[in-house]
This record gives C-alpha cells, structure tokens and sequence, in this order.
C-alpha cells in the first residue's frame, strides 16, 4: 500500500459520493484527472459516505456504494499502491475540523451556495447537514492540508469557501493551512444530461437515459447516446444557447479523443446526427469497456476492498490526527493528558 513516509510531494484531495454509480461527467470531470496525478503528487481519495446522508438514503444501498464506489474509482486506474484510498466515516477528524472551521464560517455564506439553494428546493424539508455541507468538504481538504483539488466546475465554489476559510483561520490564529488551489480539467469538466443538456450529468436524475454510467454495458451505452436529445437543424457544430445537445455530445467527444472542437466540426461536415452519434458511443464504450471488465471483477472481492480501505484509513488517520492536534493547540484547546 502507498507509503507516506517515504513522498514529500504536493497533496492533493478528492472524492465523490457514493450516491449510486459514478457516471460520464464523473469520469471525464474528474476521476480520470485524478488517476493520471498519482505519480506526482501524494494522493488521498476518498468516498465521503458522510456528505452523502444530507439527502435520505435506504443504510443497505449506501454501504454497498460505497464498495461500488472505491470498485470503480480502482478500475478507472487509482492504485492503492500509490494513493490513500478510504472512507470519510473511517477517519476521525473530518468532523471535528469541520466544527472548528463553522466557528469562522459566516451563515450567510453558507445560504448563498448555489448547490445548497438548488438541493433546499427540491427538498420538503431541509436539514441543517444540508446547509452545513460545504463546511466538511472544506475540512476534507484542509485536514490534508491539500495543496490542489481536481474536481469538475460545480465544486468550484465550494473551493473558494474552503480557500475563504483557510485563509480566515490562518489570520486569526497563525499560518495553519495551505490554501488549496481547485484543478478543473479544460476538457469534461461540465458534462450535460443527454436528455435534458441545459443541466448537468447527474446521479440523482430520475431519467436514466441522460446519463451514461461508467459501469454501463455497451449496449446500454449505445442506446443512450442514440436518444440524447439533439436538434432538427442536422448539422453538428458547437452553438451552446440553440444547440445544447449536439454541443454537449461535441464536448464528450473531444473530451475523450481529445480531439479539438473545430477538428470534430471538420470531420463530420456534411453527415447526419445518426453518424455522429454512433461515433460518440464508439469512443465512450472504448474507454469505459475495460473499466467496466475491471469492476466486475474487483467488486467480487470484498476482503481485498476492505483491505485496501484499512490501509487507507491508517495512512490518513495518522495524517488527520497530526492536523487535528495543531488546530486544537491554535484555538486554545488543552493537550489531553497521555
Ligand atoms: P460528486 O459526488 O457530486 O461528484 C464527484 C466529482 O465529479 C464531478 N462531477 C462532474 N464533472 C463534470 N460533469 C458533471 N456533470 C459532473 N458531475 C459531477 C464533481 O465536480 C466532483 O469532482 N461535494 C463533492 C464531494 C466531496 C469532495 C470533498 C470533493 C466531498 N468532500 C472534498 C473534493 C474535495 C461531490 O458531491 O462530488
């Protein structure tokens, strides 16, 4: 498993979710980014369970996301033997960071979120977990002491509460923290709902056709790509306000060849949408088949994840107490006796 002690590399941090199966924009925004940065930087990824109960969830099915999850952040290439992979709820210090940094965090920051704000309207009643979620997010990264962050744009303004946050503690009471920088990939980094492409990609859309997952078969993957939704103008260009679905299919399409816009625009001059499309699932069942070999087979082996999220949570435990006891020390809390 990786070993710390021997990496003085910059950190970074991430995880997702384990809200169901990662999807395309999952893939292209973010952990295909994270898997080519193991080799220079000391990496922690991580499946935040604890972010995940803000909205209900049935206990059985988080659990077994959550396996499903590290089993797919594995086939899409993060390696235990060069990163920390665990569970939030595994490592304590999450929580009592997050505590600390809600002390400094002004409330109306919080209220302004625009995912707290879009999450609040869809709920019938909203939980305090809700509205305090980017808080723990920001003690994710800062536990870590993350120098960088890949994620896809609709984390960006969590980062600059995080980055608000590092900057309020490390005033008030002496450099403390880095300021973590947020890495959002140029290509995939906003990938749309084939159904409905003025939104994003998402696990919680209840029609499955708009997204692709990553652990969908090629037949599943083929049919949805030949019903996402175009337009009955016929030609395939990029024009985001009148054509939102061809130019999200432009956008997948180059993220994974990438090829450039305007190279794409070239190459299918003059053909229909039925050739485009069938290029563009062509492309995703070529990278996300062998991903999907790779989970069937890592998701058998139970005892091997749990193996992999112990030496996670040891290598990020020891990271996280060593944070947690600087900060204690800085407000004024008192050692505890040994
Ligand atoms: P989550 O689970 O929603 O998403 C995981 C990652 O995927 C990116 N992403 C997308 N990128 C492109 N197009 C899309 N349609 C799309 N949908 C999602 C997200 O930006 C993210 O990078 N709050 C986080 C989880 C989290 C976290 C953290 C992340 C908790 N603590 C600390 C980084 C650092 C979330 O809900 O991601």
């Amino acid at each position: 498993m990786a070993d710390s002690a021997a990496i003085s590399k910059p950190v970074i941090l991430t995880g997702a979710q384990p809200t169901g199966r990662l999807h395309l924009g999952n893939y292209l925004g973010a952990v295909r980014n994270w898997s080519a940065m193991q080799n220079d930087y000391e990496c922690y990824f991580f499946v935040t369970n604890q972010h995940a109960i803000t909205l209900p969830k049935v206990p059985a099915e988080l659990r077994k996301n959550t396996y499903s999850c590290l089993a797919q952040y594995m086939a899409c290439g993060l390696d235990p033997e060069k990163s920390h992979l665990f569970v939030q709820s595994h490592v304590y210090g999450h929580n009592e960071l997050a505590w600390v940094l809600s002390c400094i965090c002004p409330l109306g920051q919080l209220e302004r979120m625009t995912q707290f704000k879009d999450k609040a309207k869809k709920q019938i009643s909203v939980n305090s977990g809700l509205l305090f979620y980017p808080v723990l997010m920001a003690a994710d990264i800062l536990l870590y002491n993350a120098h960088v962050v890949p994620v896809g744009e609709d984390q960006k303004q969590h980062l600059e509460l995080t980055r608000d946050l590092a900057e309020k503690f490390n005033a008030t009471y002496s450099p403390t923290f880095n300021v973590p920088e947020p890495y959002i990939g140029k290509a995939g980094a906003r990938v749309m709902s084939l159904q409905n492409p003025n939104s994003k990609m998402s696990k919680s859309d209840p029609n499955q056709l708009g997204t692709v997952d990553l652990i969908d078969t090629a037949d599943v993957i083929r049919k949805k790509i030949m019903s996402a939704v175009t337009d009955s103008e016929g030609s395939i260009r990029v024009d985001a306000e009148n054509k939102p679905g061809v130019t999200n299919l432009i956008s997948i399409y180059s993220a994974i060849t990438e090829k450039s816009v305007a190279a794409i625009e070239d190459e299918f001059a003059g053909k229909g949408y039925g050739d485009f499309k069938k290029t563009v699932a062509d492309a995703i069942i070529a990278v996300l088949d062998p991903v999907r070999q790779r989970y069937d087979e890592l998701i058998k082996n139970q005892g091997y994840l749990d193996e992999v999220l112990k030496a996670g949570a040891e290598a990020a435990q020891k990271t996280a107490w060593k944070t947690l006891s600087k900060v204690y020390r800085k407000v004024g809390f008192p050692e505890r006796a040994r």
